[in-house]
């Protein structure tokens, strides 16, 4: 595409039911639409037990220097960031020249039930290891116009140039 700068992108996502991961599928479409090369990868903890928020021991650790672009998405847990990408975000040795776009998905149908929260711990953590976040977007499973809420998100995540 003329004019449009081609990125070489990674989508890292925690799921532990698949909503984060649905989405991530779909915004990886769209990026591969856009002639990206996307590659999206998940990030494990040994024990995906719910109590297990705190010494998370990560299973599977994807490895971002070949990427220029990222987009980190996970659940909104206890009104926080998923203990297990906060883990894995807090053990990034850099994210300096990245471009990043974060999300996360949530069960209750307002933002402000945990989902800013998220978003706000996303990007400070990314932030703190220098990259630059350029855009985020909250999706709330349980709203009645959920469909339209992915729809925008997956707009906003796409817009790397
Ligand atoms: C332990 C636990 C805590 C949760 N806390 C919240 C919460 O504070 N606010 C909210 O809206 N949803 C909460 N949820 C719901 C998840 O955020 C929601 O279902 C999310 O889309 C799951 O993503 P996943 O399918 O990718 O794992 C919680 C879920 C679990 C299992």
């Amino acid at each position: 595409m003329k004019g449009v700068l081609i990125m070489k992108v990674g989508i890292i996502v925690h799921s532990h039911t698949g909503n984060t991961l649905t989405v991530a599928q779909r915004l990886k479409e769209k990026l591969l639409a856009g002639e990206h090369s996307v590659i999206l990868e998940q990030v494990m903890a040994v024990n995906e037990d719910h109590s297990a928020a705190v010494n998370i021991e990560l299973k599977s650790i994807p490895d971002l220097n070949a990427y220029d672009g990222l987009v980190f998405g996970a659940p909104v847990r206890g009104l926080s960031l998923s203990p297990v990408m906060k883990a894995y975000l807090s053990q990034l040795p850099s994210l300096e020249g990245k471009k990043i776009g974060c999300y996360v998905t949530q069960y209750f149908p307002y933002p402000w039930m945990g989902g800013y929260r998220a978003i706000k711990q996303m990007r400070k953590e990314c932030e703190a290891k220098g990259g630059k976040v350029f855009e985020t977007g909250i999706v709330n499973w349980s709203h009645k116009e959920r469909e339209s809420r992915i729809t925008d998100v997956l707009e906003k995540l796409i817009r790397f140039n």
